[in-house]
């Protein structure tokens, strides 16, 4: 199974493909908050993705719309309740400004 990294924990956890992002980071034992109950509509979610991008499941139209209302946002940036894990392994850092 592909190995989620979190960063700056350096907490490694294998993830079966599928899986949903937000729901493994906690699984994981990190702290993400989602005060929407991961519609994609409060953002509080966002992270940034380091590695393993273009495995996860591509982004959704309201993943791109709330990423647009979002600081701080980059080419790296996704929302965690809205990604789904893939076949290769992912770094994922957790972002102490949100
Ligand atoms: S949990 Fe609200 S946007 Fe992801």
């Amino acid at each position: 199974m592909p190995i989620l990294t979190l960063v700056p924990s350096g907490i490694k956890t294998e993830v079966a493909p599928g899986t949903n992002l937000l729901a493994a980071i906690l699984a994981a034992g990190e702290k993400l908050v989602s005060k929407c109950g991961g519609e994609a509509k409060c953002g509080a979610c966002h992270v940034y993705v380091n590695e393993g991008r273009k495995s996860l499941s591509k982004a959704t139209k309201p993943e791109h719309a709330k990423l647009d209302e979002i600081v701080g946002v980059s080419s790296k940036s996704r929302l965690a309740c809205q990604a789904q894990m893939g076949e290769e392994d992912v770094t994922v850092e957790i972002l102490s400004f949100v």
